[in-house]
């Protein structure tokens, strides 16, 4: 509700008198040896309309939860009014409202079931069209470069929600992928990304996505242009720029300006969020890569699990029970991170993705009406595919002083089942083990057992895991596009439940401003020492220490 903050509701002030008196109590080790249904009454399967064989079972049982908890956070949910403006999500009210904007990514992925009036709306499926028709014939190898030949590069240009959500997925879905089609992607100003990418590139079979939903963004122009030189040193002539150069924006002039012509241009709307973009034409180098079937497949994915997410009593409502057990910690607990933990090489950009998905969305002091909140909003997501993040950071989740909860994600098949899955049986054990052992850890009883009468009393210490460290279990038979589709939009909607209930706009994204406003100002300082003025000190001392030792 618009000036409520959301410690204000009666569920919050309930919710912190329970966890003030029993979060002592709540050990997991104890909760299931209580209860031998917990696993059937805190895990769930779903199962896409559209596609059964699309289907993941969410087990959230291992967390400090019980089912009173979890039904107050549910009144706490539904306190905040999330069916409310879920619904007017859907319908495309102006929810992002300090920028005046409907917040309709479930438009891109609507085959038919919602109905939404927004401007823009009805040309999705023409532009949908156009990538269909712009995907086949590259990847038939009907669309030629200057000189002929078939296109084996694509470039995709892009920073933040223009290069993200391309590069998680393209490499998520890389068994769908078209092999002699290689994706890269740019997207940092540094010059040696775009430098390193073109080094061993050729021009003539070489296609450049630029993607940026306002062609304002000074990293995505400056790589765009210094590709286009690069390109036109080889091609010579700019009529040869049509062949190899597309845009993907919302920005029809700036893209016209650029030199890129109107019909190599794919259109999107203000209404998409740039973290929300991979299913406009931002997701152009997916279809490239995985064609557009499987493109398509990818969106009804995340259709499906946006009609689970509308339609689903909260109680069974998997990306609303996802939200509610991360406000249980994130603000009860005062858990300062969010672990995303996938045991699938193929999903090892899933937490970068999510880290601008969740903390560009939620990273936010103030709430819709202005006021400043008294409580934490999102969690700093972070994490790495599995095994590799247990031989680094494992030992901290398991005996630092920090409550990190975490979720692991693993599907049941893999696609590279060499020697008889030998390498994904011994993954999945792995996958298996580790939410157990952070539940139910190891008693110094345990220890003292194994280690014997001549270890130390420090050494035994050492050895003990304390456990009662909560986790999200989510398994699903194999990564195809859409089982990827339905993961995302889960995510999403976990996220937008979150931002409902600390009452603030999930879809701006003002902490980016003030940084970029000053790197400009500075930029036009950075020739001679006598520039530089109006800093503190400290920034005035860096920028005369680089002025000293530059060389260009
Ligand atoms: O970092 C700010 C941001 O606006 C992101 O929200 C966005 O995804 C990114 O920059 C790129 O913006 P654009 O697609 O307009 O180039």
């Amino acid at each position: 509700m618009p000036g409520t903050l959301a410690s204000d509701y009666p569920s919050w002030k309930r919710l912190q008198q329970i966890y003030d008196n029993e979060h002592k109590n709540l050990v997991l080790k104890d909760l299931f040896a209580a209860d031998p249904d917990r696993f059937s009454k805190f895990s769930k399967e779903y199962v896409a309309s559209s596609k059964p064989e699309n289907t993941f079972l969410l087990d959230y049982s291992k967390n400090l939860i019980t089912e009173p908890i979890l039904a107050e956070l549910l009144s706490l949910i539904r306190e905040a009014g999330l069916e409310q403006v879920r619904d007017q999500m859907f319908s495309g009210e102006h929810i992002n409202t300090s920028e005046d904007r409907a917040v309709l990514h479930v438009a891109l992925r609507n085959f038919g079931d919602f109905s939404i009036s927004e401007k823009g709306v009805d040309e999705v499926a023409p532009v949908l069209k156009h990538i269909q028709e712009f995907t086949d014939a590259v990847r038939s190898g009907a669309w030629t470069g200057y000189t002929g030949k078939p296109i084996s590069a694509i470039v995709n240009i892009g920073i933040g929600g223009s290069d993200l959500g391309p590069v998680m997925v393209t490499e998520a879905l890389k068994p769908y992928a078209k092999r002699d089609l290689t994706p890269y992607f740019v997207s940092n100003i540094d010059g040696t990304h775009i430098t390193e990418t073109l080094r061993d590139l050729n021009p003539e079979t070489t296609l450049f996505i630029i993607a940026s939903k306002t062609f304002t963004t000074q990293e995505t122009i400056t790589n765009a242009e210094s590709a286009r030189e690069w390109f036109l040193a080889a091609a010579k002539d700019k009529a040869h720029v049509a062949k190899h150069f597309v845009a993907l924006s919302t920005n029809e002039k700036a893209v016209t300006s650029f030199g890129i012509a109107k019909e190599n241009m794919f259109g999107f709307w203000d209404w998409v969020g740039g973290r929300y973009s991979l299913w406009s034409a931002i997701g152009l180098s997916i279809a490239l890569v995985i064609g557009f079937d499987n493109f398509q497949d990818l969106l009804k994915g995340a259709h499906d699990m946006d009609k689970h997410f509308r339609e689903t009593p909260l109680e069974e409502n998997l990306p609303v029970l996802l939200a509610a057990v991360g406000l249980w910690y994130n603000d009860f607990y005062g858990a300062q991170t969010h672990a995303l933990l996938p045991y699938d090489q193929y999903l090892h950009k899933f937490a970068d993705y999510f880290q601008q998905g969740d903390m560009e969305s939620n990273g936010k002091f103030v709430t819709k009406a202005g006021q400043r909140v008294d409580y934490q909003t999102g969690p700093i997501i972070w994490g790495a595919a599995g095994t590799n993040g247990q031989h680094s950071f494992y030992q901290l989740l398991h005996q630092g002083t920090k409550l990190v909860p975490a979720d692991f994600l693993a599907p049941a098949t893999t696609h590279n089942p060499i020697r008889g899955s030998l390498h994904h049986r011994i993954l999945l054990s792995n996958f298996f083990a580790q939410p157990e052992a952070l539940a139910f850890g190891k008693t110094e009883e345990q220890v003292r057992k194994e280690v014997g009468a001549n270890a130390t009393e420090a050494l035994i210490k050492s050895k003990v895991f304390e456990g009662n460290r909560p986790s999200n279990s989510i398994i699903f038979p194999l990564l195809t596009p859409s089982t990827l589709g339905s993961l995302i939009a889960l995510y999403e909607h976990k996220i937008f439940t979150q931002g409902v209930v600390w009452g603030i706009n999930s879809f701006d994204q003002m902490g980016v401003e003030l940084g970029k406003i000053l790197a400009k100002n500075i930029l036009a300082q950075l020739n001679a020492p006598a520039d530089v003025t109006g800093h503190d000190s400290s920034t005035t001392g860096l920028i005369h220490y680089y002025q000293k030792y530059r060389k260009e």
